[in-house]
């Protein structure tokens, strides 16, 4: 079937768009209105003394995101990896471990050469994907389809908010089977869950504002994305993303590694973007932006109305995003990154959706 604009200009543009769509989909698929999980048989994280997430690209910075969820909220030990180090380091498993792989295209070559690696290795080989009769779920023993539908443009989007609502699903599923929450407390994470498509189209919203931080970004040599906690490796995938179309260097760090390197950049030139829900880490963020403001840093400020109201002051530019659980946040904050990369490419006049020098899916090494 042809996959057609349906109206917008990118591919990007309604990928972007689709995502309260898409998530409510697979929130659909693997929940049930009563507030239970309905995840395949197979999916018993009982036993279980240990989960290796392993990707390339935005899928690893999914992975990366969800380490911090099935430690935090599952107490079950998580390592991350990219594909092409995985597969040649030939890490020790543990056969009572889980290996999971996150594709959207499922024939990323690193990925599944890392799938073959840990084959035998383990007790359970899972994937994460978006295409079902891809080889990486072929070759594993579970695989749970994101149902994103199909993406065109390079720069992944919707993908990525699938395969976070999918890592949620399972994270929340590893608790509930460890002891960790009882079924009040999965129903009321499942609620909050089921507020993300309404608090994405908010998120949405902002496309006119951002497209006008995003002009002065476009004249930007060089930007910075910080973050802590899981939203560390948003910083990453903000600025993976800005790279991969609008062709500005950008670094993400962890908000706390500032003062390792980074700072040594910071002037008028070089904007930061801090992507900062009220947590319980907030004000340590907010020291660090404001670091970065006493060197004459351009902050854009991504947070809730509390944040932008407690912290905005000082700041170059602000976005408020609605009000919602710490921890499944990063879900909704990567609309606003994906945005920041789209309009800044428009300014730029790049080719958004297929950018020079990448490709869809990387199938040679
Ligand atoms: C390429 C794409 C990225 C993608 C990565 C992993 O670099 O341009 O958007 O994140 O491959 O692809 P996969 O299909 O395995 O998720």
């Amino acid at each position: 079937t042809r996959v057609e604009k349906a109206g917008y200009k990118h591919f990007m543009a309604k990928e972007i768009a689709e995502q309260p769509v898409v998530i409510a989909d697979a929130l659909k698929h693997y929940t049930t209105a009563e507030g239970t999980l309905r995840l395949p048989e197979g999916v018993d994280f009982t036993g279980v003394d240990r989960i290796t997430m392993v990707a390339c690209g935005t899928a690893s910075y999914a992975c990366h995101v969800a380490k911090y969820w099935f430690e935090q909220i599952a107490g079950l030990p998580a390592e991350i990896d990219v594909a092409s180090e995985f597969r040649y380091r030939e890490p020790p498993l543990s056969p009572a471990s889980w290996a999971l792989f996150v594709s959207q295209s499922g024939e990323t070559a690193d990925t599944l050469a890392a799938l073959r690696y840990a084959n035998g290795k383990v007790a359970r080989v899972v994937s994460v994907v978006n295409v079902p009769t891809s080889s990486i779920a072929r070759e594993s023993d579970l695989a749970l389809p994101i149902l994103a539908g199909v993406e065109i443009g390079v720069a992944s989007t919707k993908a990525f908010t699938c395969q976070l609502t999918v890592l949620a699903l399972l994270a929340l599923k590893a608790a509930h089977d460890r002891g960790r929450i009882d079924d009040v407390a999965l129903a009321a994470h499942l609620d909050a869950l089921r507020n993300l498509p309404g608090l994405m189209n908010h998120a949405l919203s902002l496309s006119t504002p951002i497209a006008a931080i995003a002009d002065d970004l476009a004249k930007a040599q060089d930007i910075l994305f910080l973050g802590r906690g899981a939203m560390y490796p948003l910083a990453l995938e903000g600025a993976l993303k800005l790279k991969e179309i609008s062709y500005i260097h950008a670094e993400g760090y962890a908000s706390g590694e500032l003062k390792h390197g980074p700072i040594a950049l910071i002037d008028a030139a070089v904007p930061v973007i801090v992507m900062a829900p009220r947590d319980g880490l907030f004000d340590k963020t907010v020291s660090n932006m404001q670091e970065v403001m006493a060197r004459h840093g351009k902050v854009l400020l991504i947070s809730d109305a509390h944040g932008v109201a407690e912290a905005g002051a000082g700041a170059w530019k602000t976005l408020t995003l609605p009000d919602m659980p710490p921890v499944f946040a990063p879900i909704l904050y990567a609309i606003p990154a994906q945005l920041l990369a789209y309009h800044t490419a428009i300014a730029k006049g790049t080719d958004v959706d297929q950018p020079r020098n990448l490709a869809k899916s990387v199938t040679v090494e």
